[in-house]
């Protein structure tokens, strides 16, 4: 089901008190403008009219460490639906961004409620710039921003963009379960972010070397200039191409 609002504070929350109230999974909010949307570490995420903001109830039934899965699959359903609806080169910058030419055009949002030491909902949320103007976007966001309109010079339908991601989403949902190799296979392939000169900057510490794979868990190895291999789980990740 698939649910349209004009305004909501973020679709998010909206998603959250239906999960709370019981909705199935696969239950869509979709809002057209949201007044308070929110990004990874609980920064600003605007979301103007133009834009297709939209949060999805999951309930995969997996432990807290696999569910970071979520995140993998949904950048490589995500980075497909644009380059299917748009032709763009849309890529994976970990963890959770899709890139066009270096700039930002979307991200993912995953928050989980857990009970009892296991998560009983995700929700899982995706902010894609797609005929809104970045320009008025502060100029000083880590990654610059573009939207699919400024890339494509045209208008893009967000309908069946949605539908392309839903659909791609849908498909590939189950092997989290089966074959999540796959998917990680997937997301290699689409990465920018391998083989890349990275810097992770985390609360007291800044990690920078080359960017070498993913682990099954969704972090980022990252081979330092000594050769050891650092496992990164979180963090504010630049790549010496943007930075
Ligand atoms: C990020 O890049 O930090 C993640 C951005 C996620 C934004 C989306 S828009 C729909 C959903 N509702 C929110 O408040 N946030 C997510």
């Amino acid at each position: 089901m698939v649910e349209h609002h004009d305004r909501v504070s973020s679709t998010q929350d909206v998603a959250k008190l239906k999960a709370r109230d019981g909705a199935p999974e696969g239950t869509v909010v979709v809002a057209e403008i949201q007044e308070s949307g929110r990004g990874r570490l609980a920064r600003h995420w605007l979301s103007p009219s133009g834009g297709l903001w939209f949060s999805i109830v999951l309930r995969p039934g997996l432990s807290i460490e696999r569910v970071q899965g979520i995140v993998l699959l949904s950048a490589v359903s995500l980075a497909r639906a644009i380059r299917g609806r748009t032709g763009l080169d849309a890529g994976i910058k970990w963890p959770n961004d899709i890139l066009i030419g270096w700039k930002k055009a979307a991200g993912l949002l995953l928050e989980t409620q857990i009970q009892d030491g296991r998560p009983v909902f995700v929700i899982l949320g995706a902010g894609v710039n797609v005929n809104n103007d970045t320009a008025m976007f502060p100029p000083d966001l880590l990654v610059p921003p573009t939207s699919l309109k400024e890339e494509t010079g045209r208008d893009i339908d967000m309908e069946s963009l949605l539908n392309a991601f839903l659909t791609d989403f849908a498909a590939s949902y189950n092997l989290l379960k089966t074959d999540f190799d796959r998917i990680l296979e997937d997301w290699r392939h689409l990465s920018v972010t391998l083989d890349m000169q990275v810097k992770v900057t985390q609360m007291d510490k800044v990690i920078a070397g080359r960017a070498v794979d993913i682990d099954d868990t969704g972090a980022l190895l990252v081979r330092l200039p000594n050769g050891n291999v650092f496992t990164v789980h979180a963090g504010d990740l630049t790549i010496e191409h943007i930075s």
